[in-house]
């Protein structure tokens, strides 16, 4: 674990008064294969994997000045124009963590100002959208500090190890984040499958292992419910350390994984239908075996699972649900089929939405420098 944090150490030496302001906008992501349980520091129980989101993003602008005083930090924070103090102070600490691993932050005065595309309080998670921005801007940061001077390699989101970097430190803020930095199928855990993955930082499915109809999924995002949720993610990931499924949980993951990279390959759709709603139900089984248990899905969670369950059955259409740790329904198909599938959503399953509230999102191209 050091050598690796070693690896990732920025150059250390001298930094003149300097002041810029740098932007990422970057997305969410949606797991198929689902991270739950982690190990000291936000490593992963188990390996997880994901796409990114198109319409649901967060923009960062990173404002930065060094001045020749230590205690520097985040001078003002605001949300979609507004000053948010929760998210101050979260990400203050956050940024104070990485002192050891960007030397330059214990002398930088930062203001940040976020804009998200997430409906207000639809009880949608940002956190690895914003978290992945936030970790490029000081990718970039870097960069522009020490880089030879020039445009490219800080928004150049080609560079590998630029890349490689912003998913590692994303990791640290919140565990999916890392999943949110490049477009394709990412999987973050070390695996057999691929030589290449690491619990450190997330990596991408070559697109050659890829059959190209899975690169046309669509994600109907159902707003079952926008209050917050009763337990955090990260109050479940403590669950799992002394659940008794734990070890269970862990074959089954890896056993979904490489059956999820099998249906991805060869174009499998009902397996790839099969693998993804085990792993929803799958997670939320695990929440309500936890000690103590809790219960995330709401009765309209319940209802529209059965609805999307009776529609393919009746239309043949390949369609799915997965769920993140809460309430709400990712609705995954294809976008062939996807004026079947509006009319289903209108017709069939936003009597059940929280003020008729859903988001047509589908597969994103990644991050982009802004
Ligand atoms: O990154 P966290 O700590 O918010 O955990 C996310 C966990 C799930 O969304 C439930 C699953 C996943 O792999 O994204």
């Amino acid at each position: 674990m050091n050598d690796i944090k070693n690896n990732y150490d920025s150059h250390r030496g001298d930094i003149r008064n300097v002041s810029g302001t740098v932007g990422w906008e970057s997305p969410a992501n949606i797991a198929l294969v689902k991270y739950w349980g982690k190990y000291p520091v936000q490593l992963p129980m188990n390996p997880s994997l994901s796409f990114v989101l198109k319409q649901s993003v967060v923009r960062i602008y990173l404002e930065y000045s060094i001045g020749d005083t230590d205690g520097a930090g985040v001078r003002d924070f605001t949300l979609n124009g507004a000053p948010n103090l929760n998210f101050q102070s979260r990400i203050g600490s956050f940024i104070l963590s990485l002192q050891p691993i960007f030397p330059f932050l214990s002398k930088m005065n930062l203001s940040i100002r976020s804009e998200s595309t997430f409906p207000h309080s639809a009880g949608i998670a940002s956190s690895a959208a914003a978290f992945s921005a936030l970790s490029l801007c000081l990718c970039s940061i870097e960069s522009l500090l020490y880089e030879k001077p020039g445009p490219g390699m800080a928004e150049n989101p080609e560079s590998r190890s630029f890349l490689q970097k912003a998913s590692y430190v994303a990791r640290l803020g919140s565990g999916s984040a890392c999943r949110s930095l490049q477009s394709g199928f990412v999987v973050w855990g070390r695996t057999g499958i691929l030589p290449e993955s690491s619990d450190e930082y997330a990596v991408g499915l070559p697109g050659s292992e890829v059959a190209p109809v899975f690169n046309t999924l669509r994600d109907a995002i159902l707003v079952v419910d926008d209050a917050t949720k009763k337990v955090s993610s990260s109050a479940g990931h403590a669950l799992m350390n002394a659940h008794a499924y734990r070890e269970a949980r862990k074959v089954q993951a890896a056993d979904n994984l490489e059956k999820m990279v099998i249906a991805l390959k060869t174009g499998d759709e009902s397996l790839f239908f099969k693998v993804l709603e085990n792993e929803a139900l799958s997670l939320h089984s695990l929440m309500m075996s936890s000690n103590p248990g809790y219960l995330l899905m709401r009765p309209a969670t319940v209802s529209i699972i059965e609805n999307i369950l009776d529609f393919r059955q009746q239309s043949g259409i390949g369609i799915g649900f997965t769920l993140d740790a809460g309430p709400n329904i990712h609705l995954l198909y294809f976008e062939r089929d996807r004026s079947a599938v509006k009319g289903f959503i209108e017709q069939s399953l936003l009597p059940f939405c929280s003020k008729r509230r859903w988001i047509d999102d589908g597969m994103g191209n990644g991050p982009r420098a802004i």
